[in-house]
């Protein structure tokens, strides 16, 4: 491969690769997060489909319920199924096979002639979704300079924001004509994209190369965006950094690395990293995010004020969502993840405690709606876009498909069980009162990211994983 063609950067840690180079990785990872966007497209565009969808089908209620949530339950699979497939084939192809599952499911839905097809599309969406929403992270992270690292992997939330958004944005647009099978369509053409690029733009991550024992095209790759001499460092570095977590292409964290899979997450040296990624997988969604997301013109309804703005309000709180997590991707590689993360839990707890009490003590709906505005700003400044990046960061690279597998399934599983009971909940103990349990369950996520979750800014591997066993006090390994 040969070198890029523009002057490599002179001084600063990013010294040595081309800047022309920089801007091929970024455009890289934004095409990467392309499998972002369509995880919130696809998760947002059932609200507004599902009004029509209801009709023309004549759905009841458990079946209006399942088609939301068979999605969930596809992604749930789709991201336990995908880590293994991510290290056997590479994260290039696995990106573009999710784009023809992601066609696929989006060509089931749309032409689906009642009930039972429209089932079955939604859940190999979800497939995708989940596939999609597993392997991205670790994808971004493998290409990245870690300098830049945590910027890029929040573009990955930035796109489920804006994946959310733009599905409003397509409901209202096709709304007047009730073309539900147009809104789902619009996701096909994300999904193109995603195959296109897989099969002509985008690399292989150099990690997964060197795992393979391609030592050769790992380095060319690096050549193509810096100088040869970076390109020596980079790779030398890169095999340092595997060696010294036992994670080579000889022998990953469980044996054999190709054959390892699961397994990997048995590892002692893996463990601190799976209780953190698991712990702020079920942190996130049990914070009760998308109780918010999914239901937000449902609990404007119950304060007063009227359904026909309903909308209105969903895409003032879809835009809030997207400007905080712009916020959170400029303050990421310098406030650190840490500082992000306590902050945030911080401020979902205390806006959760306050809507809990604006509903309990009946203040007025405008409170109410100025809570859940800030509720989902604090979670889009740091909990929501963070998760997605450390499960890209703490992992050994033997287990770092498999582990962002297991963490993003936590999520899904997560995410069901909250969709699933916040509505029985609210009807058994009150409005307010499930609001609170989500506050205390944001409090205990502050208080497990002070005692567990380390900092990965600008850190390799190595450091991470000597500050993870250090805190969990697993001395031989700290050293
Ligand atoms: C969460 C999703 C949520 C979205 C909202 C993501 O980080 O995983 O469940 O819907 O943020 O922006």
């Amino acid at each position: 491969m040969q070198g890029y063609s523009s002057a490599p950067i002179a001084r600063g840690p990013l010294a040595g690769i081309s800047a022309g180079g920089l801007r091929r990785i970024r455009f890289h990872a934004g095409l990467i997060a392309v499998g972002g966007f369509l995880f919130g497209f696809d998760t947002g565009v059932i609200s507004g489909a599902l009004l029509f969808i209801k009709d023309d089908f004549d759905l009841d209620s458990f079946q209006q319920g399942s088609v939301v949530s068979v999605l969930v339950l596809g992604a749930m699979a789709g991201a336990l199924g995908s880590g293994r497939f991510a290290d056997r084939i590479g994260r290039r192809w696995i990106f573009g096979l999710e784009g023809a599952v992601f066609l696929a499911g989006t060509a089931i839905a749309v032409s689906a002639t009642g009930y039972g097809m429209l089932v079955v599309g939604r859940l190999v969406l979800g497939l995708a979704v989940g596939a999609a929403s597993a392997t991205v992270p670790p994808y971004i992270s493998e290409i990245s300079p870690k300098e830049i690292r945590g910027r890029l992997l929040t573009l990955n939330q930035l796109m489920i924001t804006v994946g959310i958004l733009v599905a409003y944005l397509v409901n209202l647009a096709f709304s007047g004509g009730g073309t539900w099978r147009a809104m789902i369509g619009v996701g096909a053409l994300p999904a193109l994209v995603m195959v296109a690029s897989s099969l002509w733009v985008l690399p292989e991550s150099p990690e997964w190369l060197l795992t393979h024992g391609r030592r050769a095209e790992a380095r060319a790759l690096v050549a193509s965006v810096s100088d040869e001499a970076t390109a020596d460092r980079l790779i030398e570095a890169r095999e340092r950094n595997l060696a010294a977590v036992g994670d080579s292409a000889a022998g990953g964290a469980g044996g054999d690395r190709k054959a390892a899979g699961w397994r990997s997450l048995l590892a002692r040296r893996v463990r601190p990293a799976l209780i953190v990624g698991l712990a702020l997988a079920a942190g996130q969604q049990f914070g009760g995010i998308n109780t918010i997301i999914y239901y937000a013109p449902t609990i404007i309804e119950r304060t007063g004020l009227t359904a026909s703005n309903a909308i209105v309000y969903s895409l003032a709180i879809g835009v809030i969502n997207l400007v905080m997590t712009l916020v959170a991707i400029r303050l990421i590689d310098r406030a650190g993840r840490r500082d992000l993360l306590l902050w945030s839990f911080a401020a979902m707890a205390v806006t959760m405690g306050l809507l809990g009490l604006a509903f309990v003590a009946d203040w007025d709906p405008v409170l109410t709606l100025l809570f859940m505005v800030l509720y989902i700003a604090g979670f889009a400044g740091g909990v929501g876009p963070v998760f997605w990046t450390l499960i890209g960061e703490i992992f050994p690279p033997s287990a770092s498909a498999t582990g962002a597998s297991a963490c993003t399934a936590m999520n899904w599983a997560s995410n069901f069980t909250v969709s699933l009971v916040f509505l029985p909940a609210v009807g058994l103990i009150g409005e307010g009162e499930t609001f609170w349990v989500f506050g205390v369950i944001s409090a205990l996520g502050l208080l497990f990211t002070v005692r567990f979750v380390p900092e990965t800014k600008a850190r390799d591997f190595a450091e991470v994983d000597r500050d993870l066993h250090k805190r969990f006090g697993d001395r031989r390994l700290a050293d």
